[in-house]
């Protein structure tokens, strides 16, 4: 199997990185990248190809026989483009498209109709191994592209199907922007301790172990997180003075509010996108 990322920024280093930790070749992946420095930093990392030239990296991977993956990494605003550059070289090749927003029904149109396409809505903790990749399917895609897609998302973190494309909007909104909410409530953590006296350094390192320790716990049982909090909370202690001080002012409520507007903003730059 060959791998081309079009695009070699963030998302797809971590995912090359993760590709080759799981035990795929330097020579199984390829990279079409627009920046001379970008393609300097890949060659040098990972010791793979990285040329400028869109439609001879991909007939040179379609050469090479076997199948052959296209992931498209570029930033959602670019891909229209890129999708009309590329339209006349896509021969039989499983396209992976990880912009987020962008639909398959306006990739398969900017396309020119190409149906062999699966989406992928990874995080940034995918940086470290650590992701979650919301994936999705169009309908006529077999069942061994979408093995390939897991194993290649997989490669770092986990992977959930959606059979309905709407439900990347709450992937996105859950796990996409996820990663903020979690530094947001670290962030908050960390002031308070260094007003109750810790150094900044001291702060983040308490705050970031607390955080870890209470997923591993969480991780490690059977119990749903509302027991595990009501085993914190003994009654009339600190706990229970902390959590009421937060319902008093509907953190949890906000939260929820939070996490429902960025799955409305997702759909409305999906429909931006739509319109090109
Ligand atoms: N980072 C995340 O957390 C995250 C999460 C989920 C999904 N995604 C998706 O992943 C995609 C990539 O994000 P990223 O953060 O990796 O972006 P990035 O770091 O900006 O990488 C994109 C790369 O593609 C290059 N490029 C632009 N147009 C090109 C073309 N026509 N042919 C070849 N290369 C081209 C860019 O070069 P220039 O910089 O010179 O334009 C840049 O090096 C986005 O669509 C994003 O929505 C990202």
């Amino acid at each position: 199997m060959k791998i081309t990322f079009i695009g070699g920024g963030n998302m797809a280093s971590a995912l090359i990185s993760g590709l080759l930790k799981q035990g795929y070749s330097a020579g199984q992946i390829g990279v079409v990248e627009i920046n001379e420095d970008t393609r300097a930093r890949l060659k040098t990392m990972f010791g793979i190809t990285a040329v400028a030239d869109l439609k001879g990296g991909l007939s040179s991977a379609t050469r090479s026989g076997g199948t052959h993956v296209v992931v498209l990494a570029v930033k959602p605003q670019q891909l229209q483009e890129l999708s009309q550059q590329m339209r006349e070289s896509l021969d039989r090749q499983l396209v992976i498209s990880i912009a987020a927003g962008i639909r398959a029904t306006d990739l398969m149109r900017w396309l020119g109709g190409y149906q062999r396409i699966i989406r992928a809505m990874p995080n940034t903790p995918s940086l470290v191994g650590a992701g979650v990749t919301g994936l999705y399917a169009v309908p006529d895609v077999i069942e061994q592209d979408r093995h390939i897609a897991e194993s290649i998302m997989e490669a770092v973190g986990s992977i959930l199907w959606v059979g309905d494309e709407d439900m990347l909007h709450t992937i996105t909104a859950i796990c996409g922007s996820g990663p903020a909410y979690v530094f947001y409530f670290i962030e908050s953590m960390q002031t308070a301790g260094i007003k109750l006296g810790l150094s900044e350094n001291e702060a983040r390192t308490l705050a970031l172990q607390t955080f870890q320790g209470a997923v591993k716990l969480a991780n490690e049982g059977d119990e749903d997180v509302a027991v595990l909090r009501s085993k914190v909370t003994s009654k009339g202690g600190t706990t229970q003075q902390a959590i009421e001080t937060l319902d008093a002012g509907d953190v949890k409520n906000r939260i929820i509010a939070a996490v429902f507007a960025a799955n409305v903003r997702s759909r409305e730059m999906s429909e931006e996108f739509g319109k090109l």
